[in-house]
């Protein structure tokens, strides 16, 4: 038998709540740091990428792609995180871990998982692209949770409205309807309004021509801006932005939201987030930093945008703070 004395006993105690610690208490984070690791309360890399956000009273849940290292091959997980601050995430759990619902094969895809809550059924309702692996069903998937962070349960999946769908977006008006945006190639993407349960999309608002994926749209000050990434794969490109008074349009031409050369700093649209607080009102960009080799390294880069007047600028990366009760930044 091995007899430890005292000193070794306090040392051997030390490590392990200096590990302990380490692994369950992450430090508070003071700043927002775009494009680096950004760890969630556990202290571990949040995994929610081509994300969406839902606003459930003061609290915020991220819904993403989970693509943490040593996931069942088969399956698709969607994560699903909680912040009263959109900075400090709290890990809920993986509340999708889907087997291919529909026989899409080897390779399916499930990515850009989008919850909307629907405050007269009571459900929560997401929807995510659900493809083959060649990106040939092009089709979205409904799965629906009672809780935020339940276990969401697979229920259909279609074509919205007949039309391809690749890329989807999430936006919910000031005035509380919900549309989904998703990509229609060869013809552009399309904004279409989901029916009264959200278990359907019911009317189509606009085709826009432009071809553009990670689409997401926000609403401010009168003016609708639209942005959107080219179509180049996993690889960066110049996103753009287009504005109407409707989302019926007409749409204004599509302009670059940060010089061309960056290709968008190396990011990807994902969402519009609007931070409305007592002093003023935020727009954040949501953007994913792709890896596609080392996927569970990919980044976020959040940055608020400057917008007004039908200008729409995304300045380059660097870190920031939100007062999400004033909805002021400061550096
Ligand atoms: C670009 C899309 O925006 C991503 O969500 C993903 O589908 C990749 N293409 C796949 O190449």
């Amino acid at each position: 038998m091995i007899r430890l004395n005292g000193a070794l006993c306090r040392q051997l105690l030390v490590i392990a709540l200096l590990v302990y610690c380490n692994k369950g208490f992450a430090q508070k984070l003071t700043e927002f740091r775009p494009t680096e690791v950004w760890p969630d309360d556990r202290g571990e890399h949040i995994q929610a990428h081509g994300g969406g956000i839902t606003k459930i009273k003061d609290t915020y849940y991220w819904y993403g792609e989970e693509r943490r290292k040593g996931l069942d091959s088969n399956k698709r997980y969607v994560s699903c995180y909680s912040s009263k601050d959109l900075m400090n995430w709290k890990f809920r759990k993986d509340v999708v871990q889907m087997t291919d619902p529909n026989n899409q094969g080897e390779g399916w895809v499930l990515e850009r998982p989008k919850v909307f809550y629907n405050s007269k059924t009571k459900k929560y309702v997401m929807y995510f692209h659900l493809d083959n692996k060649s990106y040939k069903t092009a089709s979205v998937g409904i799965a629906i949770s009672d809780e935020p962070d339940g276990d969401y349960t697979f229920v259909k999946s279609f074509r919205p409205l007949g039309h391809e769908s690749r890329d989807i977006g999430q936006f919910v008006d000031d005035d509380g309807t919900a549309y989904l945006i998703f990509e229609d190639r060869p013809y552009g993407f399309r904004i279409a309004r989901l029916s009264e349960d959200y278990m359907d999309v019911e009317k189509e608002m606009c085709l826009i021509s432009q071809h553009m994926e990670g689409g997401a749209i926000v609403h401010y000050k009168g003016l609708y801006y639209a942005i959107g990434s080219a179509l180049t794969g996993w690889r960066a490109n110049p996103n753009k932005y287009a504005t109407a008074k409707s989302l019926e349009g007409p749409w204004s031409e599509f302009t670059d939201i940060a010089p061309p050369e960056t290709n968008t700093y190396g990011s990807q649209s994902t969402l519009l987030l609007k931070v409305v607080g007592t002093k003023g009102t935020t727009i954040l960009y949501l953007g994913d930093i792709w890896k596609p080799k080392t996927q569970w390294d990919s980044r976020y880069l959040w940055m608020p945008v400057e917008i007004g007047d039908g200008k729409l600028w995304l300045p380059a990366p660097k870190p920031f703070k939100l007062n999400i009760k004033t909805g002021l930044v400061t550096e």
